[in-house]
């Protein structure tokens, strides 16, 4: 059993928190909302992930996970600190980091036996070396003697499938300068390990660092060659999901992150591509390909506007149905949202934007307070001059071509996310298209 403190209990921290006392450790979750500590004391996860209420249910009541506010509580006894606060992007394009410093200051303030501190936020190489330097500052400052150590452990959870993520992972990666910190990360992972026999990357704090920078800027580019390949597709007659469906039996390409669309969202991809092309510029490389993924990426939402032009001519006061609001399906996560984009863009040309999702609607009501808000998916279609599929969650899937039809002042539909047969919504009479797939004649 390790005492382990978790600070940050956003996405990554809650779910990690909550996984760490699963394997048996003894968690604190620190965080300065009292909102978010008050509602975890509670037992209630403040954000919706699948399996995260069960899992918190079983954690918090066995009294193995607790919450506090206050960090000299959440340090008592602390043998590992897992860094999980936000790095929201910076306008000139790296990560905001200071609240990862503030950490590292906080822990050297309260720090009450020797431990690792492990970075888990997603963050620049070179934040372990500058985090060291941080603790190095503040303990001569402060006279503490106990002996902190910078390791680095990054995450690889998806939204929508954080829980089954955390407690299955494909590998755990994690970097450490000693062997004490090698071995304070063996005995939080050992049960995980031991039951799941998941792979372990042990290394330096760099190349760790590295690990989720290059693993998620592939994936990132991975989408964006295949809505590359889309644009080819629909301007040579060829079906993009076909094509995906053929490279991905080749065992070395693989069949996932192939799915054309509207392009990837959400609060990792886009900012850690851009991340990842700055700390390149810093270090004297211009990884041109990494600005040309988050090109392509946003010039998705331009294709899925042309299409709504070409069938409507001009979008002033049409009246057009988004269907989904989400990044991806499974979550009710807005940030960098291409639903909320693209709804955005095509208020700017005129249109009456209507926006249906069966989970994020109370956030859409938030944050954008300026879009028009359907619970359902019927009320969203009621006389709208165009639908556009934009997130692929399964309710959205089911819509057949006669709801379509039925609801619709126009029988047009641009779907985003490839989710509907185009034979099928073609041969019922509608005006389709999708992205890269065959389309109603252009
Ligand atoms: C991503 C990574 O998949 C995780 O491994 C990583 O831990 C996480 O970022 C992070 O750095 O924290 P996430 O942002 O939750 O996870 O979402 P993904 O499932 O990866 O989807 C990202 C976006 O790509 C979504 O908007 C999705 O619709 C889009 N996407 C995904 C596509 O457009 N096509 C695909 O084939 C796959």
């Amino acid at each position: 059993m390790v005492n382990i403190t978790v600070v940050g209990v956003g996405h990554v921290g809650l779910v990690s928190a909550a996984a760490f006392a699963r394997w048996g450790h003894q968690v604190v979750g620190l965080d300065d909302d009292p909102a978010k500590v008050e509602k975890l004391r509670g037992g209630q996860a403040w954000f919706y992930e699948p399996g995260l209420q069960e899992l918190l249910d079983e954690v918090v009541t066995g009294g193995r996970l607790q919450f506090t506010g206050d960090a000299k509580d959440a340090l008592q006894d602390a043998e590992v600190v897992f860094v999980c606060v936000g790095t929201p992007p910076m306008p000139g394009g790296g990560p905001n980091l200071a609240f990862v410093e503030a950490v590292g200051r906080t822990v050297v303030e309260h720090a009450s036996r020797d431990l690792v501190l492990v970075e888990k936020s997603t963050v620049p190489a070179n934040t372990g070396r500058r985090l060291e330097q941080v603790i190095q500052r503040e303990t001569s400052r402060l006279g503490n003697s106990h002996r902190i150590e910078v390791a680095s452990n990054p995450e690889f959870l998806k939204e929508g499938a954080a829980v089954e993520d955390t407690l299955h992972p494909d590998r755990v990666v994690y970097g450490t300068s000693s062997d004490v910190s090698r071995d304070a990360l063996r005995r939080v992972y050992a049960p995980l390990v031991e039951q799941d026999g998941c792979p372990v990357v042990e290394t330096d704090v760099p190349t760790a660092e590295l690990i989720k920078h290059a693993s998620n800027a592939f994936l990132a580019t991975r989408i964006s060659f295949i809505n590359a390949v889309a644009q080819i597709c629909e301007r040579v007659g060829a079906d993009v999901a076909v094509v995906a469906e053929g490279m991905g039996h080749d065992v070395r390409i693989g069949p996932r992150f192939l799915q054309a669309g509207l392009g990837y969202g959400g609060s990792c991809f886009p900012k850690d591509v851009d991340a990842f092309a700055h700390l390149a510029k810093q270090v004297g490389y211009d990884f041109e390909l990494l600005e040309q993924v988050a090109r392509i990426n946003v010039g998705q939402r331009d294709t899925v506007i042309g299409k709504l032009e070409h069938e409507l001519w001009h979008l002033t006061d049409k009246t057009i149905a988004v269907l989904g609001a989400a990044f991806k399906p499974g979550t009710d996560d807005l940030r960098e949202s291409p639903a909320i984009h693209l709804a955005q863009r095509l208020r700017e040309a005129g249109a009456e934007v209507r926006i249906y999702d069966p989970v994020a609607l109370p956030n859409v009501a938030i944050e954008h307070p300026e879009l028009e808000r359907h619970e359902t998916i019927e009320g969203c279609l009621d006389g709208a001059h165009a639908a556009v599929v934009a997130t692929d969650w399964d309710e959205i899937k089911r819509i057949t071509p006669q709801q379509y039809l039925d609801k619709l002042a126009y029988p047009i539909v641009i779907d985003g996310r490839n989710v509907h047969d185009p034979d099928e919504m073609i041969a019922a009479g509608l005006r389709y298209h999708s992205m890269g797939r065959r389309s109603v004649d252009l």
